[in-house]
């Protein structure tokens, strides 16, 4: 089902997002959606990428998102905080993490691309991977990370 359609009949004592934040609108709707499921003194995880350093607008381009699409670490912090929420503990993405994720991907892809030279849609996958390769090397390494927060509700 639609995450965002899923509405407990308990209240949970924790409840946790990894990598869905959109579901929720954001991460600030993310956390407002699974405080309201959670108990007093509950805890609520979420993950969730910040940026870096600002990023390139010839990235935001390549990646089709905006600069509003995250916010920085400290933000992601602070909006949980904001909504009376306390940030207790965060768990970082460091650059081994992201590289072992990301190039998984080309792995995957460079092996479906060897493996089915009769795929009608392997032009399509090979253009798709370079680009990924390319804006991952150029900016997105240097650009984002990805961090699981823990807040607790007072
Ligand atoms: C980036 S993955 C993260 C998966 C998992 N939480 C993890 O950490 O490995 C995002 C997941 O959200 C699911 N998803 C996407 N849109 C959703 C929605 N509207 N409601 C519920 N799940 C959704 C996708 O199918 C995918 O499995």
């Amino acid at each position: 089902m639609d995450g965002a359609d899923y509405k407990p009949d308990v209240e949970f004592d924790h409840a946790s997002c990894l990598g869905e934040s959109w579901g929720f609108g954001d991460h600030k709707g993310t956390l407002k959606a699974l405080s309201s499921m959670t108990k007093k003194r509950g805890l609520v995880l979420v993950g969730e990428p910040h940026w870096l350093n600002e990023p390139d607008p010839e990235y935001l381009k390549a990646e089709d998102t905006t600069r509003d699409a995250y916010r920085n670490h400290i933000e992601n912090v602070k909006v949980g905080e904001d909504l009376g929420l306390r940030c207790i503990y965060t768990l970082d993405s460091d650059r081994e993490g992201w590289d072992h994720y990301k190039t998984l991907h080309w792995w995957a892809a460079e092996d479906y691309i060897r493996d089915n030279p009769g795929d009608p849609d392997i032009t399509d996958l090979r253009a798709v991977n370079e680009r990924y390769k390319e804006t991952y090397l150029r900016w997105g390494r240097d650009t984002v990370g990805w961090c699981i927060y823990l807040f607790r509700k007072p």
